[in-house]
């Protein structure tokens, strides 16, 4: 199972043209769209293009592969996971639910993939990415979290900002100058909320797209912020965007490096509680940091 999930590209289903782009990138998983990129006329379209594009694919540079299906209350949801499973359920490493406002969703697309694994045998069970991005969403996060098959938690910031009634303060929603309308950051409650409810159930944390694609700069922040909080990665909406997620949630040389003192320091004064490493104490609680960075890049 992949563990390790700095970026994740979303790239329409229908846009076949952006495919080949999309495996040939740096991006850790490269997550088809069915859902809000893809318009409604062309969404048995783009289930038929996830498919073909999926079968013809001979190599890849990324780690894991998602497919993004429709929310459970739409006309598509189940035909796209039915009918995108039995095709190429073995290339798939997750599925991303939209949506989720209870843990009765990802019950619902769990029993379903249950079904078509066990008509096609297959061997790896399919995860299931469940994303929060609903007042109800969050109210439900826990049991959504202890779902069967939920692998990862999803931020999905403007959904989430629609469902509660928040004003849109950026062309696209998604992240743009929310540090400057409040003070903190607009969305450290559900943000952090999210982190802490994926670490409790040993989860990865994903947190949504930066919607400015030309504002490298303000992805960058965002992505800080984000990786600060906890989060293990974030989404990406387009390929230029790609390498800064990748470099933030990669830890720098310099931090392996400090991790590596500390773990060094403690080992060397065994039976201390507390031990000082470049004039700052370090006890247990710091251990635990310095040691899971050095685990993530192993
Ligand atoms: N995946 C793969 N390739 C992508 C891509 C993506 N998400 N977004 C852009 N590209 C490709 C383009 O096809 C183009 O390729 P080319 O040079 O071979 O022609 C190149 O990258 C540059 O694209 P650009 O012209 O800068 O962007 P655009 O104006 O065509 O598209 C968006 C801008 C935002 C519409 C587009 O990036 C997109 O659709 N992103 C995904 C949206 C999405 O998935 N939303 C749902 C999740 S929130
Ligand atoms: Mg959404």
């Amino acid at each position: 199972m992949l563990s390790r999930q700095r970026s994740t590209l979303s790239v329409p289903g229908h846009l076949q043209k952006m495919h080949p782009k999309a495996f040939g990138s740096a991006v850790d998983v490269v997550m088809l769209d069915l859902e809000d990129s893809v318009p409604p006329d062309a969404k048995l379209a783009a289930r038929e293009q996830v498919i073909s594009t999926l079968k013809a694919l001979e190599s890849k540079k990324c780690s894991g592969i998602s497919v993004r299906v429709n929310s459970v209350d739409t006309p598509y949801c189940f035909r796209d996971v039915i009918e995108v499973v039995q095709a190429v359920g073995a290339k798939i490493d997750s599925i991303v639910l939209p949506k989720v406002d209870s843990a009765g969703d990802v019950h619902f697309l769990s029993r379903l993939l249950d079904g078509v694994e066990l008509e096609i045998g297959l061997q790896n069970p399919i995860a299931i990415d469940a994303t929060i991005e609903s007042a109800l969403g969050v109210e439900n996060i826990s049991k959504i979290a202890a779902a069967p098959r939920t692998r990862a938690l999803i931020f999905g910031i403007a959904d989430y900002s629609a469902s509660i009634g928040a004003r849109l303060n950026s062309i696209s929603g998604h992240g743009e100058d929310d540090s400057e309308i409040y003070p903190g950051h607009k969305w450290h409650f559900v943000m952090s909320k999210i982190v802490q409810t994926a670490k409790a159930h040993n989860l990865l944390a994903i947190d949504s797209p930066y919607g400015n694609f030309q504002d490298l700069q303000g992805l960058l922040k965002s992505a800080k912020m984000s990786c600060a909080l906890g989060f293990d990665g974030k989404w990406a909406i387009h390929p230029s965007q790609i390498e800064i997620i990748n470099e933030v949630f990669s830890p720098a040389q310099e931090e392996i490096e400090r991790a590596n003192r500390i773990l060094n320091a403690v080992k060397a004064n065994p039976g201390r509680g507390a031990v000082a490493v470049d004039g700052r104490m370090i006890d247990k609680a710091t251990v635990r940091l310095a040691q899971n960075l050095v685990d993530s890049v192993k």
